[in-house]
C-alpha cells in the first residue's frame, strides 16, 4: 500500500505544504510573505500572522496540486523547530487539529534534516538519492554545519559556525553596501559580473572544521568605511567587484573546511543545502571540487535550497517508516542542532 506524506513547513517566514508518495513529490506549494521587506529582516510576529492566512489555502492548494483527497493520507508531517515560536506554533497547531480530523498519525521533523534530507526527494522513481555516509555543508541564514550523515537518523556535526552564519555575513555585508533584504541573492547576482580578484578581506584562523564569518563581515565594513573617506561613490563604483570579491572569500571559507572534513571522514560523497546553497558561485564551486577529486555532488534544487515543505515530508516519511509518531501533549522548539 502506499505512504502518502502531507508535509508542512512554517519555521520563519514561508508558508509550504508538500505531498509526497512513497517518496516521490506529487506537489510542492510554498507562500512567502513579501510583508517583511519595508522591515530589513523577518518580524516574527507578522510572520505568524502571516502564516494564519495562508496556512489553509496553501494546504488545499497542495492536496489539489497532488490531485488528492485528504483522506488518502498516512501522515502529516511538520516543522517542529528549530525557528520562531510563534510561526512554528501555527503549523504544528495546525498539523495536531488536521490530523485529529482525519484520525492519521503526525510526525515532527526537525528542519535542518529537512534541509539535510532535501536529496532523498524524487521527482520520478527512478532518480539517484546520496549514498551512506555522506557530507552535508548545511548553509543558512541561521546556521553553517558541516554534517557527518550516516543515515536518516544518524547525524553528526563536525563543525559549526562559532558567530555568524554564512547567510548572515551575505546579508550584513550587503546591508552595508545599502542592498535590499536579504542580500544573498543580490550578492549573487552582481558578482556574476564583477572581478572576484579586486578586494580582498580576512580570512578566519580557527583550528579544527568551525566556521567564523564575523572577521570578513568586519574587515568589510572597515575596507568600505575607509574608501568612503575619500571617495563618496566608492560603493556605487565597485558594487560588482566588491559583491565578486565577498563572494568568492565566502567560498574559499566554506570549501576549505569542506576539504579537511572530507579527507577526515573519508567519504566520498558530497551534499550541501539550504539557502546559501542556491548562490551560483558556491554550486559551481562544490561541482568542481568534487569533479577535480572523483566525488559525487549532490547540489539541490533551487526550490529545494530555501524553506520549503518537500523536505519536510520527505522526512517525515524516513520517520513514518519507523513508526516514529508525535504525540499531541510535544511542543515547538526554538532552538535544535541536527
Ligand atoms: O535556509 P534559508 O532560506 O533560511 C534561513 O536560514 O533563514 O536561508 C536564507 C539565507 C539568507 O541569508 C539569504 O541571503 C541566503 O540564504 N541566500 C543566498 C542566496 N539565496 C538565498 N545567499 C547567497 N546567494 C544566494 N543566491
Amino acid at each position: 500500500m502506499s505512504i502518502t506524506i502531507l508535509g508542512i513547513e512554517s519555521s520563519c517566514d514561508d508558508t509550504s505544504a508538500a505531498v509526497i508518495r512513497d517518496g516521490v513529490l506529487l506537489s510542492n506549494v510554498i507562500a512567502s510573505q513579501s510583508v517583511h521587506e519595508e522591515y530589513g529582516g523577518v518580524v516574527p510576529e507578522l510572520a505568524s500572522r502571516a502564516h494564519q492566512q495562508n496556512i489553509v489555502p496553501v494546504v488545499a492548494a497542495a492536496l489539489n496540486r497532488a490531485g488528492l483527497d485528504k483522506k488518502e493520507l498516512s501522515a502529516i508531517a511538520f516543522t517542529r523547530g528549530p525557528g520562531l515560536l510563534g510561526s512554528l506554533l501555527v503549523g504544528t497547531s495546525f498539523a495536531k487539529g488536521m490530523s485529529l480530523g482525519l484520525r492519521c498519525p503526525i510526525v515532527d521533523v526537525n528542519h535542518l534534516h529537512g534541509h539535510v534530507l532535501s536529496h532523498f526527494i524524487r521527482r520520478t522513481p527512478d532518480d539517484t538519492m546520496p549514498e551512506y555516509p555522506f557530507l552535508t555543508l548545511l548553509i543558512s541564514g541561521g546556521n553553517s554545519q558541516l554534517i557527518l550523515v550516516r543515515n536518516y537518523n544518524d547525524m553528526e556535526i563536525l563543525g559549526a559556525t562559532i558567530d555568524d552564519a554564512a547567510g548572515e555575513a551575505f546579508d550584513k555585508c550587503a546591508k552595508v553596501m545599502g542592498l535590499p533584504y536579504p542580500g544573498g541573492p543580490h550578492i549573487d547576482r552582481l558578482a556574476q559580473e564583477g572581478d572576484a580578484s579586486k578586494f580582498h578581506f580576512a580570512r578566519p584562523r580557527i583550528p579544527g572544521l568551525d566556521y567564523s564569518f564575523s572577521g570578513l563581515k568586519t574587515s568589510f565594513l572597515y575596507t568600505l568605511r575607509d574608501a568612503l573617506k575619500s571617495d563618496a561613490g566608492f560603493v556605487e563604483k565597485n558594487r560588482k567587484d566588491l559583491a565578486a570579491s565577498l563572494q568568492r572569500t565566502i567560498i574559499e571559507i566554506l570549501v576549505d573546511k569542506l576539504d579537511k572534513a572530507v579527507k577526515q571522514t573519508g567519504v566520498k560523497t558530497v551534499a550541501i543545502g539550504g539557502g546559501v546553497s542556491a548562490n551560483s558561485g558556491v554550486r559551481q564551486a562544490i561541482a568542481d571540487y568534487c569533479g577535480a577529486r572523483g566525488l559525487k555532488a549532490f547540489i539541490p534544487e533551487r526550490a529545494f535550497t530555501t524553506d520549503n515543505a518537500a523536505m519536510v515530508a520527505i522526512a517525515g516519511y524516513f520517520k513514518y517508516l519507523d513508526k516514529d509518531f508525535c504525540g499531541y501533549d510535544e511542543v515547538p522548539y526554538a532552538r535544535v542542532t541536527v
